[in-house]
């Protein structure tokens, strides 16, 4: 293995969207920012200069980081902030991911326009990918535009929870595309030659949106998810939830020879429509090599809150499963959790977290919005870290409780039409769930309707699981895992839980330290749509966590 170094300015950038030139958080100047491109086993050090206005912090998303949970970088979870004017350098541990993977800044709302892709290519003299070596490759990061400042936005969503502002544009390579007024200069263009097959790396780094993507004019096929691969299927949309990526194989193929000029389109993917949603398209470009410049045309894409054709696309996803790339799914089951993931109400002002003095703008008097897992609306503490606190003091000295909930402490339908005004409520606290190294565990995340059922993408630090089943109405613990996937089932970083259902995932606790679960919407993740797991030190050196680095920030 090899080590790269990169260098990440965090800086103030002027960019112009939408007829409007605004400020934004960048890295190296770059909206999107700078692509990571390394092989299987390398070792990737980051030194991150913040030359902004406020604190930062990057993380890794779907690289697990083995033993070394203090280059993670979700704020007061694995580190402290980086200050403006000052530096830290990330170490990234790259073991079993292949396939595509992206950074992104994980402090307040930063991760907007600060993220990029991470490209994991196989091994040097490996047998290389398990598909036909492609053409190229085109990188396609669907995101979200606001005209608004984020700041602004965060502010308003901590507040009074209850600012359903939704973006301006959804993107694609930061981009809304020339159907947007002020657009067609920036819209990303990829050409290709008739008959090759190129590779698309799509990322969903989207804030709140989750995405169906399609090309017009071609069919797609599926071969990689969350740095994994997957059972090749060729489909004529994908459904890409925040936070996920997509390995896509597409052969330049079509033999229109009056046209040539294709959009790659993006739309959101919501059930719930009594929320704003972004209604837009994004667009791209694929031209074929010497096209003629006529006007693309558009795919087919599902309308906005078709959940059947997103069951349908994530039904599909499947383990490539072969000696080379083998599932390896738990198969006794030590800790078996039941979660329920609900957007819910908090009493106004007073409520004992770090937003006290917010107005009240909830869905009943005197409440704002909030969000929990098994009813508990996490805060993250503050003034220090919870790595930091595991690390330093037996118990956490107070910093958190130990004593998330297995299961949801009131049991009634989740998933009915109009859930009783008393379930609404939820309760704050910084409560973890403590593993055993070695533990197998199960995960079942059960979507309630409080407030409207939606999906959501949860995803894990530390560690990719498997995704052995998914269901609507209530789990139902007798009847429900004998209909699991132990065989092949995908392996993500990121699940889609199904609007009115339930996803049940698995994984072996064999990476020590303090990781962070959440919703991947970020204003789910700032209510307290989140959780802690703290998984132990095994017995010997090598299943234990790395001592604390001396470069760590200090709060
Ligand atoms: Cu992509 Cu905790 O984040
Ligand atoms: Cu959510």
């Amino acid at each position: 293995s090899k080590t790269n170094h990169y260098d990440f300015f965090i800086t103030e950038t002027k960019v112009t969207r939408l007829c409007r030139e605004k400020s934004v958080l960048a890295v190296n100047g770059q909206f999107p920012g700078p692509t990571i491109q390394e092989r299987r086993g390398d070792v990737v050090v980051v030194n991150v200069h913040n030359q902004g206005h406020k604190n930062i912090t990057l993380h890794w998303h779907g690289v697990d980081q083995p033993r070394n949970p203090w280059f993670d970088g979700p704020e007061y979870i694995t580190q402290c902030p980086i200050a403006p004017g000052a530096n830290f350098t990330y170490t990234v541990l790259l073991s079993h991911e292949e396939g595509t993977l992206w950074w992104h800044a994980h402090s307040d709302f930063d991760r907007a326009t600060v993220h990029g892709a991470f490209v994991v290519r196989p091994r040097l003299g490996s047998s290389d990918y398990p598909y036909p070596k492609p053409h190229g490759e085109i990188p396609l990061i669907l995101g979200e535009w606001w005209n608004a400042d984020v700041e602004k936005l965060l502010e308003e969503t901590k507040r009074t929870g209850s600012d359903f502002n939704v973006s301006d544009a959804n993107t694609i390579n930061g981009q809304p595309g020339d159907m947007f007024p002020c657009s067609v200069d920036g819209t990303f263009r990829a050409v290709v030659e008739r008959g090759k097959t190129y590779l698309l790396r799509v990322i969903n780094a989207g804030l709140t949106n989750d995405m169906f993507f399609a090309v017009a004019g071609h069919r797609l096929t599926v071969v990689g998810t969350d740095g994994r691969y997957l059972k090749p299927f060729s489909v004529d949309h994908i459904m890409i939830a925040s936070g996920q990526t997509m390995d896509v194989l597409l052969h330049a193929n079509n033999n229109n020879t009056n046209g040539g000029r294709y959009y790659m389109a993006a739309r959101t993917f919501q059930t719930n429509l009594q929320l704003a949603v972004n209604n837009s398209t994004a667009t791209a470009v694929l031209e074929y090599a010497g096209a003629a410049q006529s006007p693309p045309e558009l795919p087919a894409l599902p309308a906005v809150g078709d959940l059947a054709a997103a069951t349908a696309y994530t039904a599909r996803l499947r383990s490539l499963a072969t000696a080379a790339h083998p599932a390896d799914v738990p198969a006794r089951v030590d800790e078996r959790m039941v979660v329920t993931v609900s957007v819910n109400v908090l009493p106004c002002g007073g409520g004992g977290g770090p937003n006290s003095n917010e107005t009240c703008e909830g869905p009943i008097n005197g409440t704002r919005f909030a969000a929990s897992l098994n009813n508990v609306s996490f805060v993250a503490p503050a003034g220090v870290d919870v790595l930091d606190a595991y690390y330093s003091s037996v118990g956490g000295g107070g910093v958190y409780e130990p004593d998330f909930p297995d299961r949801p402490p009131v049991a009634f339908n989740f998933t009915e039409a109009e859930p009783a005004t008393e379930l609404w409520f939820t309760r704050r606290g910084t409560r973890v769930k403590v593993l055993d190294y070695g533990a197998e565990v199960e995960v079942v995340f059960q979507g309630t309707s409080i407030l409207g059922a939606e999906p959501h993408p949860m995803h894990l630090h530390g560690y990719a699981f498997y995704v052995v089943g998914r269901g609507f109405g209530n789990f139902d613990e007798t009847r429900d895992p004998a209909t699991y996937n132990l065989v092949d089932p995908p392996y993500q970083n990121t699940v889609s839980v199904p609007s009115g259902g339930w996803a049940a995932i698995r994984f072996r606790a064999t990476n020590p330290g303090v990781w962070f679960m959440h919703c991947h919407f970020d204003r789910h993740m700032v209510w307290g749509m989140d959780t802690v797991f703290i998984v132990k030190n095994g017995k010997t050196p090598e299943t234990q966590m790395m001592p604390r680095p001396s470069s760590m920030p200090k709060c």
